[in-house]
């Protein structure tokens, strides 16, 4: 690749776009694959391991996942119109979102699940998985369904979470993020990965 993607701002939390149902991908062209490259690096660029379209401002049904954040390749998974078609057991686990920064919050989700969704050439594939990768693509597929992790908090947790944004958000003018000079390091959830 010649030219370096463009990076894109990540949405924040309350912009309404986080809370609409995305919509279906249905032509699979050079644009959706520049959008897909410039979606990894807009995450990247924010120290995240998950982003879902919605959080630039885009309310389709896509999201891009590395949990090795860069390190295996293999770990770089494109979700197209992604649904989950099976899951079993419960893990309960730290989560945070590029959209809500600096928030983090319990959140119980499936151990293991089986995502059925389309690639970048239109064909239609199922994957499995458990541990961090489970919880990636539960709190991806969730901001396509217009879900964030805070709407798992209990009443009393959501309340604290919130008040805590009221007084963090002015560091996001215009619900923008603004990246500091110093690299984000790692907290949360074994290794603070946003999504
Ligand atoms: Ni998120």
């Amino acid at each position: 690749m010649a030219k370096k993607a463009k990076v894109h701002e990540i949405v924040k939390y309350p912009d309404p776009v986080l809370a609409k149902r995305g919509e279906t991908i249905t032509v699979f062209d050079d644009k959706l694959k520049t959008l897909v490259e410039e979606m990894f690096e807009s995450m990247y660029a924010a120290q995240g391991i998950g982003l879902a379209a919605p959080q630039i401002g885009i309310s389709q049904r896509l999201t891009v996942i590395d949990v090795s954040f860069k390190k295996n390749p293999d770990d770089k998974v494109v979700l197209i119109n992604p649904e989950i078609i099976s899951e079993t057991g419960k893990e309960r686990a730290e989560e945070g979102c590029l959209s809500i920064p600096d928030i983090y919050g319990d959140v119980d989700r499936a151990a293991r699940v089986t995502v059925r969704a389309t690639d970048l050439e239109g064909n239609l594939f199922e994957r499995e998985a458990t541990e961090l990768l489970a919880r990636a693509f539960q709190h991806e597929i969730d901001h396509l369904h217009g879900k964030l992790f805070i709407d798992y908090l209990s009443f009393l947790k959501r309340r604290g979470v919130m008040a805590r944004w009221e007084d963090l958000k002015e560091k996001y003018p215009g619900q923008r993020r603004v990246l500091s000079p110093t690299p984000v390091t790692a907290d949360g959830n074994d290794g603070g990965e946003k999504r």
